[in-house]
This record gives C-alpha cells, structure tokens and sequence, in this order.
C-alpha cells in the first residue's frame, strides 16, 4: 500500500504478539490467576523502572488515585486540587473520598497544571493536589513543591509511564504517583493500574486498602508456616487488586516499555517536523527538563486561521481513515461538575479552549511510515 492510499488508522492500537500470548500460559496452566507471582514480578520490574522503593499494582488508575487519597487521609471537608483539563476520573476520585475538588486551569501550550495560579488556590481545608502528567509529559512538581510544601501531592500519571521530570520519573515525583494500562496508553494490561512510593507506611497501608483491608501482623508473621493465617482487618479496605494474568502481560510490556518510548519519540519528531509550517496549528511544546512519555500526540488548532473547525476536521480525518479524539475533557464543563459547583465553561479559559480546539492524532506502536506519511498528507492539504 502506497502511503497516499486510504487506509484505517485508529487512534491507538496495544502492541501485543507471541510473547504476551505465551505468557499467559503460565496463570492459565498453573490456576494461579489471582493477585500472586506474576503480579510480583511486574511490580518489581515497575518499581525499578521509575526508581521508586514501592510499586503496588491494581485494578486501574482510577482506583490507584481513589486508594491514594484515602491512604492520604482525605476525608469528607477536604479540598483536594485538580486540573480542569483531565480524564474525568482524576476529580471522581476525590468525589468517592467525600472531599471537593477544586480546579485549577492549566496553560493551553503544555496542556498541564498552570502552577502560577498554585498558591491563590490553597485554603485551609486543602489536603492535597493532582498534578496530572497529560499526554506523557509531567506536570512540573519541582514547581508544585517549591511553591507549596506543604501539600501531598499524588501524580495522576495515568498516561506517564517511563516519563521524567529534570532526570526523576513519574511516580517517583510527589507522595504516591498512580498509573493506568489501559489499552490507550503505552503498557498494557487490558485495565489495570500501580501505585508508587518511596514511604514504607503508605505501602503498607496501600497494600491493606487493595486487598479489604486485610493484614498480616508481625507477630502472626513470624509464627511460621501454617495452613491459614487469619488476616486482620483493622481498616475498611477495598478490592481493587490486578490479576495474574494481567501481571503476566504487564511483566512483557514494561520491558517493552523503553523500545516503545523511543519510537514514539521518533515519530514525535517527525510529526513536529513535518507539521512545523502549517500555520493553524501548534504541535506540542515542552522544555527539555522533561522526558515525553507520548502516550498521546495533541495538536491544538487556531480555528481563526484554520480552513475549518475543529470538530469538522475530526470529521474529515475520520472519512479518510484517521481516527482523531480530543486531547480530554474540561471536568469543569461536564453535566455533573458544573451543575454541582455551579462552574461556567470560561471560568478556566485554559481548559476551555483545551477542550475545544485540541485534537490528538494517532500515535503508536503499530503504526507504519506511510501511516505516518498518510497523515502528515492529510493535513498539508487542508
Ligand atoms: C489523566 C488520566 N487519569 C486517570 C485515568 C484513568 O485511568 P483508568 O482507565 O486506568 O482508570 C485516565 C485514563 O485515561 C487518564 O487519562
């Protein structure tokens, strides 16, 4: 196939094969399919990965940033801070807590936290703050932290596995970073999610809270080996624990996981090269204290100056065979957010127009140079 030729890209494809089918021969053969070995061996390789003392995998990020904030102590008349700009989750999470989100914009050129509106935010009842990794690239928590110390701060790197800030990793940033395998995002677990930190309490504690709230004690620990050993349950815990079989997968894809990075940086460039002179769109910004995660390519388009709107072009693309999304949504601006806290949709123009004029444009592992080539085709012509 010619790479002016139609074809059917979507927006994001898990690279899968040979090796992930035969790993999960081992659960499958053996019955170990719940939390166990593999899951071990994942959170090892993960924990290694981004530096960090502890990895404790689970269901998804959702429950990682859920389990986070109560490991944290957030409770109901706490505020907790959020960007606008956001998966939805990332603002649910403090919701399941009894907590209130408050928002903060973000700058529309890296699509992340704007940190100069940090410390108007703060009050009293503030107990923590998101700062959402977008799209692979950290939130700049050296900021985050000098300007404000005093607050936990859980990283939202849902789409930031193998991403660094000024030589750290993501999770290995703030108190506890949380991550997803969701199929869009690099490593893939089908759902799924980690936990990381470098506290020894708050692992523990994330350790009870993934699995009811059970414990061993210490003492019941070094009784030795015996049939049962009956947990304590000191805490209302939950059950967001991986499966085996997802630790299977997730133990191939983390090693996979750097290969991945680099050629999405690869094409990265090429897409910012190739798409420079187009004069109705910016391609993505970022210092080089960051190591781009490129989980997600986000362009975002001057609609005075483009030959048609957004949401026209993402129509256009889709009958040629380019799937498109939105970079995500401004949570100020859904049904539920705004009628709760009574938030208009310019309230946090940096969102908005997020919201409104970005558009992610596949990028992924399975992609071929004239897929590349095809699109690049596409919006030089427009
Ligand atoms: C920024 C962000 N936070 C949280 C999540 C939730 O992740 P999961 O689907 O694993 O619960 C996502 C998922 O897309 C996300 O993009």
């Amino acid at each position: 196939m010619s790479a002016t030729q139609k074809r059917n890209i979507p927006i994001s494809l898990p690279s899968m094969g040979q090796e992930e089918w035969e790993a999960l021969k081992d659960p499958v053969f053996s019955g170990w399919i719940t939390q166990g070995p593999k899951v071990a061996q994942f959170e090892k390789l993960f924990a290694e990965r981004h530096g960090v003392k502890h990895a404790l995998a689970v269901s998804n990020c959702t429950t990682a940033l859920h389990l986070a904030l109560v490991a944290l102590g957030v409770g109901a008349g706490d505020e907790v801070i959020v960007p606008a700009f956001t998966w939805v989750s990332t603002a649910n999470a403090v919701m399941y807590c009894g907590a209130k989100p408050v928002f903060i914009d973000i700058d529309p050129v890296t699509f992340n936290i704007d940190v100069n509106q940090l410390r108007s935010k703060i009050t009293a009842k503030t107990k923590a703050i998101i700062p959402v990794h977008l799209f692979g690239l950290c939130a700049d928590v050296d900021k985050i932290k000098e300007i404000a110390p005093e607050l936990k701060i859980v990283e939202d790197g849902a789409c930031a596995a193998g991403a660094a800030l000024n030589g750290t990793a993501a999770g290995a940033l703030g108190d506890i970073g949380c991550f997803s395998f969701h199929p869009r995002k690099s490593v893939t677990t089908g759902e799924g999610g980690m936990l990381t930190t470098n506290d020894d309490a708050l692992a523990e504690k994330l350790n009870c809270l993934r699995n009811h709230g059970a414990s061993i004690s210490e003492e019941q620990r070094h009784k030795g080996p015996r049939p049962y050993i009956l947990p304590e349950f000191d805490m209302v815990g939950y059950n967001y624990r991986m499966t085996d079989l997802q630790g299977a997968l997730g133990v191939v894809q983390i090693q996979k996981l750097d290969t991945f990075i680099t050629e999405r940086q690869d094409w990265a460039n090429y897409y910012n090269e190739q798409l420079k002179d187009i004069e109705w769109l910016r391609t993505p910004v970022y210092d080089a204290k960051y190591k781009h995660g490129w989980q997600s390519y986000v362009l975002f388009i001057d609609e005075a100056k483009a030959p048609m709107s957004r949401n026209d072009m993402m129509e256009y693309l889709q009958q040629q065979g380019v799937s498109t999304r939105p970079g995500t949504h401004a949570v100020h601006m859904l049904g539920y957010y705004a009628n709760t806290f009574g938030i208009k949709p310019q309230d946090y123009p940096g969102a908005y127009a997020a919201n409104e004029y970005s558009m992610s444009i596949p990028l992924h592992n399975k992609m071929t140079a004239d897929d590349f080539e095809y699109i690049v085709t596409l919006l030089k012509a427009l």
